[in-house]
């Protein structure tokens, strides 16, 4: 049997640039591998675990799903998906509860820092997170999952419940690993932390033009002067031009040493590399957006396949625990 891959990204907005490096880009390798049965997903059941608006996730939704498809995903050698389209996610999500301490759960640095972001919306979904992301993987007995290094605490979780459960109830969930990419950790523009949707200013959209993607990455802050110890504007556009202009780092290096680096001349480098990297994705994503015919068509298949997999973990656990 192939080994099988399941990815994720949320809901809550269109894809930037971090999730293509960190996520897409592994979900696009493992997908030409014939060794792996692919899953990907819109993780919309995990966007309403912070506060949100409807009508916009109404959208994104969908919106993920095309940034998806213009990305490369395929849904000839995938099965493309949105989460809420399965409710055997909720459901399986239940079951793991059963195994999990709250305490557990409140520990997690991703949940601190979520409490800390929304400290009056910290709901039992939130609380959740973690265990609904171990579901979405299981349910499909998924060893590998192509996420950033971000998720990690998320995938010791998985790999808990999966002893866990296979302890008590004697089921056969494998312990996922992740799987890395050069791009696993894309920083923000401004230069500390993580480019992340929930921060303003912090990411550059795949459809992003070029004028835009310029002007973003003309706004972080550098130091006025080359030289001496980098500030975190400075170490995030090092980042930046050795993911997509690797060739000129040796240079870049130097003159930073040197102190004679322009630091515009750099950001207009590395904003043209990145703005050469997504206009093929911008075509594609113009096409499918005139086809809705086809993107319901997507979806439709992809979420009966991923059922028909996903009935058959819920089958069976439920067995298992006695509920069958
Ligand atoms: N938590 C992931 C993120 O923020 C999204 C996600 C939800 C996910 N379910 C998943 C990723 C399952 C991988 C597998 O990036």
């Amino acid at each position: 049997m192939k080994k099988r891959v399941l990815s994720g990204i949320r809901a809550t907005g269109r894809l930037h640039v971090g999730n293509y490096l960190g996520a897409v880009k592994g979900m696009l390798e493992l997908q030409s591998d014939p060794d792996y049965e692919t899953l990907y997903m819109v993780a919309d059941l995990h966007t309403v675990t912070t506060p949100y608006k409807v009508d916009e996730l109404r959208i994104n939704r969908n919106e993920v799903i095309v940034d998806y498809l213009a990305a490369g995903l395929d849904p000839e050698k995938s099965i493309i998906f949105r989460q809420a389209d399965v409710k055997e996610h909720a459901e399986l999500a239940f079951y793991f509860a059963s195994v999990v301490s709250i305490a557990r759960m409140q520990h997690l640095p991703t949940f601190k820092d979520k409490v800390k972001q929304y400290p009056k919306d910290s709901t039992i979904a939130l609380l959740n997170y973690p265990i609904l992301m171990s579901s979405d993987i299981l349910l499909y007995k998924a060893g590998l999952v192509p996420v950033g290094i971000d998720q990690e605490p998320h995938l010791e979780v998985a790999r808990e419940i999966a002893r866990k459960m296979n302890d008590l109830y004697g089921t056969d969930f494998p312990e996922p690993k992740r799987f890395a990419t050069k791009g696993e950790y894309v920083p923000s523009l401004k230069g500390e932390g993580k480019m992340g949707k929930s921060v303003e200013g912090s990411y550059i959209n795949l459809t992003d033009t070029v004028d835009e993607v310029r002007k973003k990455v003309r706004s972080m802050p550098t130091a006025t002067e080359a030289g001496g110890e980098m500030t975190g504007g400075v170490k995030a556009l090092f980042a930046f031009a050795n993911l997509f202009i690797p060739d000129n780092m040796e240079e870049y290096h130097d003159e930073f040493e040197a102190g004679n680096l322009r630091f515009s001349d750099m950001k207009d480098a590395v904003a043209a590399a990145i703005s050469e990297e997504l206009r093929p994705l911008q075509e594609k994503r113009k096409e499918l957006e005139a086809d809705r015919a086809y993107l319901d068509k997507v979806m439709k298949e992809g979420a009966e396949r991923a059922r028909e997999i996903a009935s058959k973990t819920v089958q069976e656990v439920k067995e298992k625990m006695g509920l069958g």
